[in-house]
């Protein structure tokens, strides 16, 4: 164990297994080997004049820039002079070439129907949309909501608002009339975009209805455009209401790109993380859309012929920068799925990789412990053997869960990308390059071109290998957020208050002797046992790699003696039963793994744990149930209350 004289968090989990990329997906790869990632990096941050005029070129500007980056911190501004416009980007350049008649989206339904859209198609539709926009007198600048199912239109109407600089703001389709009326109070805006219903589970899911309930009351919402998906009865509102297809009767498909400042706002995406009131993250034009232009390129290493699926909702941040922008920036096909990866059976995701022919595969460690969960056999009746790398964001993946998804999903020939990012820094800041970097099972690894990411203790200075600190950005990078939407002091506070010109991501972390950056978990979950500082990650993990664990989440509660005392809440995976020895099983196999210090001192079984929609564990929530206090703050963003009552049931 490592000294620790600093308070800084610990660290107990060593992983030595090491993965080196195969040197046939090296030898196409556009990185390939060490020396070329590092050469890069080092131009990136020593001279970034020279690093992001080269890149810039990947764009195509209307005006070229002439000042790279105006930084008064915490407030950036990039690519100065320049304009430009994402749309334009992301399909009038590609219409011109070879990729007119490429797929763009190939899209599934849940309940199974197939599209097929090609870049003139799309091109042709968000031209159509966007003049409907301005029919309706949407104009640059003004706020719309958008809150549709998983289906192209979600990006057509993104796209659209990007192509007349309006701003628009995804609302997930799974929040519920509160979230919205929350988010148009905060963002101001004056139009929603909504669908009558989307399937989820084989039920429709009443958008519309929802965003009526949402703006009962309140004139803020002008108009309200819906598109008619699942044929469920819906509203209209007289004055108010329109349908997408009868606006589209009214309009031609002749709409220019709108040259918009490099530094207009694209959108606001709420985000709450998993504790406190949503805050509005404001992204801006060319910088955002490099970002994620550079970024799919290199990290998923994208190749003409890929079939691309990041399976996030269009209401993440990740949805935002991969299904849609990062992904026809560089005119990829990119796949949108609508529904459950478990509708009508555990399979479905296998069963789209093999029916299109999936090369590139990017999803959440959450879908990958529930595949664990659900059995080997789902996947294996498909063939899989178009993948060609596989990649995971949002959370920690628990080396089992890397191995598992090597071994079981990628046949052990697909290299993984474990990409760290966060909604405020819009495109993926840490990351492998896949055929370059060796990857070790748990780390995120190094950081993207422009990144200048540290670990740091309480006064900023680094801390030594694997020790473990604050995660910080101490340079400011293109993608990043310029604001919180309307409150400047909270932007400050939050994300620049801890070093001055530095941005604090809140995530703690250690690098080991290679320099790799492992997260242990937020900062406001590490834990205090008997005066050892623990990330939840490593605890984690070490409970996953039980052969009977199929996700685990721990918490600290206080404790007299220790100060806090370890409580992990497990689930089991199909065919483990819970019971004293288990438990006791369990406790010793974290002792093993990683220590002592970590064993839990208690442990309870639950059939599922407190998630965010987004699927990350809401560890907040555990920590007043395993205090025995009631809930306390924000539960809107709860992906199922009954959780919550079960797990407390269970204490009863
Ligand atoms: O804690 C980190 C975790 O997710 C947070 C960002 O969440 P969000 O803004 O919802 O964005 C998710 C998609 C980018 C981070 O602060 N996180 C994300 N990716 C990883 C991760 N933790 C560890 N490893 C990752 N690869």
């Amino acid at each position: 164990m490592k000294k620790n004289p600093a308070n800084n968090i610990e660290s107990h989990l060593h992983e030595s297994r090491v993965f080196k990329p195969h040197a046939a997906f090296s030898k196409t790869s556009l990185i390939r080997d060490m020396a070329t990632y590092r050469r890069l990096h080092r131009e990136s941050i020593e001279r970034p004049q020279v690093f992001w005029k080269r890149a810039s070129g990947e764009l195509r500007w209307l005006k070229k820039w002439t000042k790279l980056l105006e930084w008064k911190p915490p407030f950036a501004k990039w690519f100065l002079g320049g304009k430009i416009n994402v749309s334009d980007n992301c399909l009038d350049r590609h219409i011109e070439g070879p990729r007119r008649n490429k797929a763009a989206i190939i899209w599934e339904g849940e309940p199974g129907e197939k599209r097929t859209i090609t870049y003139q198609q799309l091109h042709r539709d968000v031209c159509r949309f966007a003049n409907v926009l301005l029919r309706n007198k949407i104009k640059k600048g003004d706020r719309v909501i958008i809150y549709m199912p998983m289906i192209p239109e979600a990006a057509v109407a993104m796209l659209a608002c990007a192509r007349i600089g309006a701003v628009h703001s995804v609302v997930f389709g799974g929040f519920s009339a509160d979230s919205i009326r929350d988010r148009i109070a905060d963002s101001g805006a004056t139009a929603v975009i909504t669908a009558d219903g989307g399937y989820r589970r084989g039920t429709i899911v009443p958008l519309k209805h929802n965003v009526d309930a949402a703006l009962k009351g309140s004139k803020a919402i002008k108009r309200v455009i819906v598109f008619r998906r699942a044929h469920n009865d819906i509203h209209i509102e007289e004055g108010r209401d329109v349908w997408w297809h009868r606006e589209l009767e009214y309009v031609d498909a002749n709409c220019p790109a709108a040259a918009l400042d490099s530094e207009d706002p694209l959108f606001i995406l709420y985000t709450s993380g998993s504790t406190g009131k949503p805050k509005g993250i404001l992204h801006t034009t060319a910088g955002y859309l490099l970002g994620v232009a550079l970024t799919t390129k290199y990290v998923f290493d994208l190749k003409e012929a890929d079939v691309f699926w990041c399976t996030a909702d269009v209401g993440w941040v990740t949805g935002h920068s991969y299904t849609v922008y990062g992904a026809l920036a560089n005119g990829a096909t990119s796949l949108m799925y609508e529904g459950a990866p478990n509708w009508p059976d555990p399979d479905r995701f296998w069963r789209i990789i093999a029916d299109y022919g999936v090369t590139v595969f990017y999803t959440a460690p959450t879908a990958i412990r529930a595949f664990i969960k659900w059995g080997d056999t789902w996947v294996n009746k498909h063939d899989l053997s178009s993948l060609r790398l596989l990649g995971s964001v949002g959370e920690p993946i628990n080396p089992e869960a890397w191995m598992w998804y090597h071994r079981v999903v990628g046949a052990s020939r697909c290299p993984i990308v474990d990409t760290w990012w966060q909604t405020e820094t819009g495109s993926i800041m840490i990351s492998p390059m896949p055929g370059a970097t060796p990857c070790k099972p748990g780390t995120a690894t190094l950081p993207f071109f422009g990144v200048d990411a540290a670990v740091v203790d309480d006064n900023g200075r680094e801390v030594p290998a694997d020790v473990g600190g604050k995660l910080v950005i101490r340079k400011p990078w293109p993608s990043m957020l310029r604001t919180i939407y309307g409150d400047k002091p909270r932007y400050r506070k939050q994300y620049w208050g801890d070093f001055k010109g530095w941005y604090t991501t809140g995530d703690g972390a250690r690098r080991d002797k290679d320099g790799y950056f492992w997260i242990v978990g937020r900062i406001d979950d590490v834990l205090n046992v008997a005066g050892h500082r623990l990330g939840t990650s490593e605890v984690e993990s070490a409970l996953v790699s039980h052969e009977s664990v199929a996700e685990a989440a721990v918490v600290g509660r206080p404790d007299e003696l220790k100060g806090q005392a370890v409580v992990a809440f497990v689930t089991l995976k199909t065919g483990a039963k819970p019971s004293g020895e288990l438990r006791e099983k369990i406790r010793s196999h974290v002792a093993h793994s990683i220590g002592a210090i970590a064993k839990p001192d208690d442990i309870r079984f639950s059939e599922a744990l407190p998630k965010t929609r987004s699927g990350k564990i809401m560890r907040r929530l555990l920590k007043d149930i395993a205090s025995g206090n009631s809930i306390t703050g924000d539960t809107t963003t709860l992906e199922d209350f009954s959780v919550l009552t079960r797990l407390r049931d269970d204490e009863a």
